[in-house]
């Protein structure tokens, strides 16, 4: 998309059609799950009507170009996380569903005990602390949290006096759900890592905010949903480093995660198949690759600069990014703020740097708040 459009991104978006109490819809609830373009809806219609059959299973017709679309679509998820591999991406029904599974078959290998520690912090959404506690309680590890300062941040104090506990597992959000906190989670990742912690993040709230890049994190997994970033219900992702996929235990039993079946033993798929028992949500991985499209033709620059224009104060932790929001926004409005928004901006400076919440803006042509984008190893680097 060139330039900035705000009528025509909200064309692509059917619902924003409606009108509710004699006015158009506006939605601001994006963090909780967002509406759907119609090059998502198009997808997921087009597989319905000349697509649908079973996967990975049947000779005919319908059952290959099927399977294609499936694997195509992981192969899509693959390159938008820079994962290594389209092994290391694992459907999942979404967030909640990725950890569950981290959790499980963590549980299941052993490496869990009695005298070992898991550390989340106090920013998590629920999905991220109760899989970690039903752990605690089958092993008997004991469950640590980080504090939260008043302002968002995570005690970065803390995090260390807890590293050198030497929990066997770190899980953390990327971005919060409830403060917009953007967790500087790369510094993080490497001192748990240097602490002999496996790390877990929860992108349910970044996916659609941020570049994600699971290599450059060197993350060992990281989760997400489909239905907050343009994608159906019901649909996840769960990438996995293929070290730690290959030797953890599978989790559900069924169809599609064996090899071979015997009832002296079975034998189990291999990557990435061996974690998807039973049918898939074909339809739903499908669009999410659609919408991972549609996320990638969205231009986030010129989303910003319309922000800035709008009196934010938005930054990208990359000069080099900073420097071309400066000049996309001269180009696109000619100039950047005005005296009420120099007011505005003092204000939120006070809160934060950043990248806007691009979805806010995106349905209400209102900028909504702004969160800290960076990766950055330092504790201001946080919302504050
Ligand atoms: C940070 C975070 N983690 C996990 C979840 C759970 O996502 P889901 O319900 O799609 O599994 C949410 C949903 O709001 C979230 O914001």
């Amino acid at each position: 998309m060139s330039g900035y459009d705000v009528s025509a991104l909200r064309a692509q978006f059917p619902i924003l059609e409606h009108e509710v109490h004699g006015k158009p819809l506006v939605y601001l609830d994006n963090a909780a799950t967002s509406q759907k373009p119609r090059a998502v809806l198009d997808v997921s219609r087009h597989y319905y009507e000349e697509q649908n059959s079973n996967i990975h299973r049947g000779t005919h017709h319908l059952a290959q170009i099927a399977t294609a679309a499936h694997e195509e679509a992981r192969e899509k998820v693959a390159v938008h996380l820079n994962a290594s591999s389209k092994e290391e991406i694992i459907f999942t029904s979404g967030t909640t569903d990725g950890i569950n599974l981290v959790a499980t078959v963590l549980g299941y290998s052993g490496r869990i005990g009695k005298r070992d520690s898991i550390l989340i912090s106090n920013l998590e959404h629920h999905s991220n602390t109760v899989p970690w506690q039903m752990l605690c309680e089958r092993t008997g590890a004991e469950l640590k949290v980080i504090p939260v300062r008043d302002d968002g941040t995570l005690e970065l104090d803390a995090f260390h006096r807890f590293l050198d506990e030497r929990p066997k597992l770190v899980a953390l959000t990327h971005i919060s759900n409830a403060f917009g906190t953007v967790l500087p989670v790369k510094p993080l990742i490497q001192a748990a890592h240097e602490a002999g912690a496996l790390v877990l993040i929860d992108g349910a709230q970044a996916i659609p905010h941020l570049p994600v890049d699971v290599q450059a994190l060197d993350v060992d997994f990281y989760v997400f949903s489909g239905h907050k970033v343009y994608a159906p219900t019901g649909i996840g992702v769960l990438f996995g480093k293929r070290e730690h996929l290959d030797d953890l235990p599978p989790w559900r039993g069924g169809g599609e995660m064996i090899k071979k079946v015997d009832y002296a033993g079975t034998t189990y798929n291999d990557l990435p198949f061996k974690y998807e028992a039973g049918t898939p949500n074909i339809e739903g991985a499908i669009a999410l690759g659609a919408a991972l499209d549609f996320l990638e033709g969205f231009d986030d620059l010129d989303a910003a600069a319309h922000a800035t224009s709008a009196g934010m104060d938005l930054r990208f932790d990359d000069p080099d990014r900073s420097a071309q929001l400066a000049r996309r926004s001269h180009r696109l409005f000619g100039r950047v703020g005005d005296a009420a928004a120099g007011r505005r901006n003092a204000v939120l400076r006070q809160q934060a740097l950043g990248l806007i919440f691009v979805n806010v803006h995106l349905f209400s042509g209102t900028p909504g708040p702004v969160v800290l984008l960076t990766d950055t190893p330092s504790s201001t680097n946080q919302l504050g």
